[in-house]
Formats: C-alpha cells, sequence, structure tokens
C-alpha cells in the first residue's frame, strides 16, 4: 500500500494540537499554577435556556417508540432548515432552505468541500488564515498561491487582477485577525471571481460577533454571489456549540460550472459520507433561531464582547498595537520587538502562564503577531490582561 505522500507536506501536528502539548507538558510540571487559556477560540458560557430546553425535549421524544427519531435525513431536517433561511432572510437573503445543507461544523465541512474539486484548480488562500484551508488542500496535493494581508491593507487581502485562482478562500469576520470586509470589498471579490469563473469559499463563522449594521453578515448579501460563493456558517460561535457540533453550508442553485449545479454534488458527497447531524442537537439549533432562543444567544455573545473591551483597553492602555475586537472574538497584537511569535508564547507561557496562539500559526505573514480569543470569563480575561501589563510594561 501506498500513503498519501502529501502528508509528510504537513506540519507535524496541527495548530492547536501543538499548543495543546505545550500547555499539557507546562502543566504536568507546575500542577498548582493557574493556567489561563486564551489560545484555542473555545466558548465558556453554557448553552442558553432556549437551546436546553429544546434540547430536552427532544431527548424525552427519543425515549418514546411514537417519537424516537433515526437516521437523520443526511442534509438536516426540513425544521432546522427552514429556521436558517428565516435566518438569511433577517438579513436580506433569499435562498431556499433545500439550498441549506446542516452538517457538523464549518472546521468539517470546510475540509470535505475540496473533495468537489478537481486537482487541476488553482487555490487562493490569504495569509495569515485558520489553518484547515492550507491543510486540506495540501493534503489533496493542489497547488496554493497565498494572497498578503497585512497590517498595510488592514489585514484584508484584495484581488489582484493579473492573478488568476480557481477557489478563493475568504473568511470574514476574519479568524485570526478579527478583520471584517466592507461590502464595497466583497463586491470587488465577487466580481473577480465571476470574471475568473472561480469560486469563493466564504467562512463566515464569526459573524454574530459583526455590531456594525452595514457590514455584511453573509457574502449573499452582495449581487451576484450566488453564481459564484458557497457559504460555511456554525452555531459553534454563535450558540456555544463547540462541543455539541453543529453548522451549515450554503450552495445555491445558480452555482454551476461545466452545466453541473455544484449543490447536487454537495448532496451527493453527504449522502455517501455523512450520516447526519443527531435529531438532538438539530432542535437545540432550531431553537437558537426562536425569539427567545436569538436574545439569549445575543447576550452572551454580549458577554464575550465585554471580555474584548477589557483587552482592547488593556493594549490600547499599554501602547501595543493590535487590531480586532471589534466585530469580532479575537485581539490580534504585535508580539514585543525582537521576540518571534512562538517565542512570544512560550515567554507568555513561562512569565505569566497566560496561553494565546502565535500568529506565525496561521502563516508567514502571521510572524510577529499573537492571537488571544475573548471566549474566557470576564475574570479570568481580567486576570489575564493584568498579567500581560506588568509583564510587558516592566520590558
Ligand atoms: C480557532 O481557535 O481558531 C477556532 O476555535 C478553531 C475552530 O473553530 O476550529
Amino acid at each position: 500500500m501506498f500513503l498519501n505522500p502529501h502528508f509528510a507536506e504537513l506540519q507535524e501536528n496541527y495548530l492547536f494540537a501543538t499548543i495543546a502539548n505545550k500547555v499539557s507538558a507546562y502543566t504536568a510540571a507546575h500542577p498548582e499554577n493557574k493556567i489561563i487559556r486564551m489560545g484555542i477560540g473555545d466558548v465558556t458560557q453554557p448553552l442558553v435556556p432556549a437551546v436546553i430546553e429544546a434540547m430536552h425535549k427532544a431527548v424525552d421524544e427519543m425515549a418514546k417508540k411514537e417519537t424516537f427519531h433515526g437516521y437523520a435525513p443526511d442534509h438536516g431536517y426540513p425544521f432546522l432548515r427552514e429556521a436558517i433561511r428565516g435566518y438569511y432572510a433577517q438579513h436580506g437573503v433569499e435562498v431556499s432552505a433545500s439550498e441549506i445543507f446542516v452538517g457538523d461544523g464549518a472546521k468539517s465541512d470546510v475540509g470535505n468541500i475540496v473533495d468537489l474539486f478537481s486537482d487541476e484548480n488553482t487555490v487562493l488562500i490569504p495569509d495569515p488564515v485558520y489553518p484547515v484551508y492550507v491543510d486540506t488542500n495540501v493534503m489533496a496535493g493542489r497547488k496554493i498561491s497565498y494572497l498578503d494581508a497585512t497590517e498595510e491593507n488592514g489585514f484584508l487581502a484584495m484581488p489582484d487582477e493579473n492573478v488568476h485562482a480557481d477557489i478563493v478562500y475568504l473568511c470574514s469576520p476574519n479568524n485570526p485577525t478579527g478583520a471584517v470586509y466592507s461590502r464595497e470589498q466583497l463586491q470587488t471579490w465577487v466580481d473577480y471571481a465571476l470574471a475568473n469563473n472561480a469560486v469563493i469559499l466564504y467562512d463566515t463563522a464569526y459573524e454574530a460577533f459583526i455590531s456594525d449594521a452595514d457590514l455584511p453578515h453573509s457574502i449573499f448579501e452582495i449581487p451576484g454571489a450566488k453564481k459564484c460563493a458557497i457559504e460555511f456558517c456554525s452555531f459553534s460561535k454563535t450558540a456555544g456549540f463547540t462541543g455539541v457540533r453543529c453548522g451549515y453550508t450554503v450552495i445555491c442553485d445558480e452555482l454551476v460550472s461545466g452545466g453541473v449545479q455544484v449543490n447536487r454534488l454537495w448532496a451527493r458527497r453527504q449522502s455517501t459520507k455523512f450520516n447526519g447531524v443527531n435529531y438532538i442537537t438539530q432542535r437545540g439549533a432550531e431553537a437558537v433561531f426562536t425569539e427567545e432562543g436569538m436574545k439569549q444567544v445575543r447576550g452572551v455573545i454580549a458577554l464575550y464582547r465585554k471580555n474584548a473591551e477589557v483587552m482592547v483597553d488593556t493594549f490600547r492602555e499599554i501602547g501595543v498595537w493590535f487590531t480586532g475586537g471589534e466585530h469580532s472574538p479575537y485581539i490580534w497584537h504585535k508580539v514585543p520587538d525582537g521576540m518571534t511569535s512562538w517565542e512570544f508564547f512560550d515567554y507568555l507561557l513561562q512569565k505569566a502562564e497566560v496561553v494565546g496562539t502565535p500568529g506565525s500559526g496561521f502563516g508567514k505573514n502571521g510572524e510577529g503577531y499573537f492571537r488571544l480569543t475573548a471566549f474566557g470569563t470576564l475574570e479570568n480575561t481580567a486576570a489575564a490582561m493584568e498579567r500581560i501589563k506588568r509583564l510587558l510594561r516592566a520590558r
């Protein structure tokens, strides 16, 4: 048997696995110390009451022969697809429930979507970026071109008319930098994709953090996007489902290549390789879109926003350059002069016992930067900021 040789081109570990290993080693050596984790963007607030209530009810249904559910429909229960459709409508986007595919999270769908495309494609990925986009294309042996996202362009890379691409990855609000594309900028990307016959793979997992009514929550708010984009979203950050697992991918009927409707391929792929999200989870996800559920998840997001404010105030106070934190749960800041991102990771872990994510883990343009998440508790966030303040002021 022959293994896929492209795995040898990957870093030995996935970014967040490397961080987890380092933190485990540190904790084992200092079991009595209190580490504050601001690395992986994992939520800390419990599921909201509306979701819990819906899930309890669904569990009870599973306990009775008359209301028990076996295999879920491969592409999602109609009640959840309809609820998601309604959410899009609130942002002025008309999609039909059949164009919405429920999955177990944006990470899986973003990773699995590569099955649909030929290996001939040229893939364009901004740098820095969520590592899943890169790793899944490396695994598939695809040629990747990178697009520089830097402080100069506000970490919002724009297309170069002279560079052709077939597949473009965009993430807005951006992970890791927190930068958000405006409507005009997204229109430029859509125009580029249409001109190049390319597809935009648009990750909007953090859309619930957008706090400016003028900023788009969905690429489908942009004219022409239905013909050239696939959108991924998730309940992880919107409703605290990181451990529950549920997300959705939207592929409109208008997205066609060589006469083939792309959503048919995705439907076929999912039916073959995926058995659907469980009933209990989908009932919980449906509850997010009720009036009460929405109010409650917005309340939780407001708590994370408060953390982000504390972080923003800290970095302003100590005069360290940063971006993000406004429409995103991440702060992306510069590391002290003369340190690499990983050196700062070790320094922060050892001297302040705070865990973050080194910018270089997201790509070469992330070198010299560091990402901190606002998904902790207010108490831990404030304590971590005090530790960081003391450490950086003493330098
Ligand atoms: C992150 O920290 O970048 C995210 O939590 C990772 C993910 O959503 O898979």
